[in-house]
């Protein structure tokens, strides 16, 4: 159980709205059985914790940090990723199907490409929900109003739409072809070596999310709604999702994107 904490009394009714939508308990103080990361509201935001006085917090920040860095030096279409979704010319709609922290939803937003992010983890959401309002893009259910960032993010992240649901429920009440890109980026199933290089946010995150091992149920029903293909980002060494496959592959320092053609990305005729 994760908790949402609020000391702030002037957030509070934020709080409690919050914690309504993605169904979590809040509390004022830090909760003496709580485990160990939960998440934080103040007015820098909602963050992930390990107690209110945490300095190394998770929290998602596309207005500077890593996101910002990667916006403006990351290599643009040259990126493996822009390769892999097929940004050329035409600039394909992506269903993003594991949004996680929403950081390839926006390398493929600021590509152009409008992203339909979903994320089935409460927290994960939360979370990325909040950072998409302080890039202003507050989406309705919102209740926390931030400072607008700079126009240009603004517009990056206002083509990435969030959507709190699982995958497979999702992709269940689409049509054949409805949509020219689906990616997928589940949990790496991941052993002590690689823990050790794993950053602090990812740890984070891992003993939050856990992995997904459910991710190779998706992968046929990915291709159904893909209209042009399927892309799915695995560990440089994994095996294929749902040991199918792919059309090809491009391969990268740690990371492996397998690419399932169905037609060349391009405009509907
Ligand atoms: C490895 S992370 C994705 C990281 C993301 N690509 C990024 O750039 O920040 C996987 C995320 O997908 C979510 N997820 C896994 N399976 C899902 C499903 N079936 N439906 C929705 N979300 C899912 C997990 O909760 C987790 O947050």
């Amino acid at each position: 159980m994760t908790w949402l904490i609020c000391g702030d009394s002037s957030l509070w009714s934020c709080a409690q709205q919050i914690a309504h939508y993605y169904q979590l308990k809040v509390n004022s103080d830090w909760p003496t059985e709580a485990q160990e990361y939960q998440l934080l509201l103040d007015h820098s935001g909602l963050s992930l914790a390990r107690s209110c006085s945490d300095k190394s917090r998770v929290q998602v920040d596309f207005c500077g940090g890593a996101n910002d860095h990667r916006r403006r030096f990351g290599g643009g279409k040259g990126q493996d990723i822009a390769k892999a979704v097929g940004v050329a010319s035409y600039v394909p709609q992506v269903a993003d199907l594991t949004a996680g922290l929403g950081r390839d939803a926006f390398v493929l937003a600021s590509l152009g490409c409008r992203v339909q992010a979903l994320e089935r983890h409460p927290v994960v959401a939360a979370l990325l929900a909040d950072g998409l309002a302080r890039a202003g893009n507050a989406q309705g259910e919102w209740p926390l109003s931030y400072e607008l960032p700079a126009e240009e993010v603004r517009q990056i992240a206002q083509r990435i739409r969030l959507q709190h649901i699982g995958a497979a429920q999702w992709l269940a009440q689409q049509r054949d072809d409805s949509i020219d890109v689906v990616y997928l980026d589940p949990m790496f199933a991941h052993d002590g070596r690689q823990k050790a290089q794993v950053k602090k946010d990812m740890q984070a995150f891992r003993s939050l999310v856990g992995s997904d091992d459910d991710a190779d149920e998706l992968l046929a029903e990915a291709l159904r709604v893909a209209r042009c293909r399927c892309v799915v980002k695995r560990a440089r060494k994994a095996a294929p999702l749902a040991q199918q496959q792919p059309t090809y592959e491009l391969v990268g320092k740690a990371n492996r994107f397998d690419v399932y053609a169905k037609r060349k990305v391009e405009a509907p005729h």
